[in-house]
């Protein structure tokens, strides 16, 4: 915290909540985009938050990603009595960071339990409304459902397309159509609009607004303008951002 005002993060958390319009803002120092070391003091951040804000009867959906898994190495063993859960299914994420690995590893920090959603990413849709029928995939998608918590990270389009080996049309699209950000499979351009979804299963953008709190970790200067469409397109309670992508995000605000 002293570091933080000597740094004047504190200040700058202040005009970021009013800018972006959410109700917490977090900034660690640093910058991820130049320092992978910071995208842990994320985590370290987010992992603080969650042991004030989680109740027993929460459900906690998160995605994946690198920042996202970052989370359960910082959190002491609780006992809550919680349950876990994908935001959506696989979306072409290597396993170290795809959503079912990190959700076990957080489950068991947290104390409680856990679901996994085992579907692959960009199905053809009749192959996907029949996985609805399976049970174990509804009874996790009944849970998804349910959850009041989401923690999400935040991408930047084209490198997210391409980390998951979405095919050039694809990306070509996604050029085409100004696309900035990524979260949850979903691509956005710079005001937040939605130009491109991957099929997959679990939260769907209309779930969002039945979502008590959600919550965006995402850092890195390079990572700013998708920080900022993300916050256009969403309401989010907590940001927790690092110092690199609050310097860009007050340029671009
Ligand atoms: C994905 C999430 O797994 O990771 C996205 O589904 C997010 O919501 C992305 O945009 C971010 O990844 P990273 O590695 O930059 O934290």
């Amino acid at each position: 915290e002293y570091v933080k005002e000597l740094l004047g993060l504190k200040h700058i958390e202040e005009q970021l909540e009013l800018k972006l319009g959410i109700g917490q803002v977090t900034i660690v120092p640093g910058d991820s985009s130049k320092d992978p070391l910071i995208k842990g003091e994320l985590g370290r951040a987010a992992a603080k938050v969650l042991q004030r804000m989680v109740n027993n009867g929460d459900i906690l959906a998160i995605t994946g990603g690198s920042t996202i898994a970052t989370i359960p190495k910082h959190l002491p063993k609780l006992n809550k009595n919680v349950m876990v859960v994908p935001g959506r299914g696989a979306l072409g994420e290597e396993v170290e960071i795809q959503a079912n690995t990190i959700v076990a590893a957080l489950a068991s920090q947290l104390g409680g339990s856990y679901k996994m959603l085992h579907v692959p990413d960009n199905l053809e849709l009749e192959t996907m409304e029949k996985l609805y029928e399976d049970p174990k995939i509804k009874d996790a998608i009944a849970a998804i459902k349910k959850a009041n918590i989401l923690i999400h990270g935040v991408g930047d389009a084209i490198q997210m397309a391409k980390r998951r080996g979405c095919e050039p049309e694809s990306i070509q699209h996604l050029l085409d159509n100004g696309a900035v950000a990524e979260a949850f499979g979903y691509y956005f351009e710079k005001e937040g609009k939605i130009v491109y979804h991957a099929n997959s299963v679990g939260i769907r953008f209309s779930d969002l607004q039945k979502i008590p709190v959600i919550l965006a970790i995402a850092g890195g200067s390079n990572k700013a303008r998708a920080i900022k469409a993300v916050a256009l397109n969403h309401r989010q309670h907590v940001l927790i951002t690092d110092e690199g992508a609050a310097l860009e995000l007050l340029k671009l605000c």
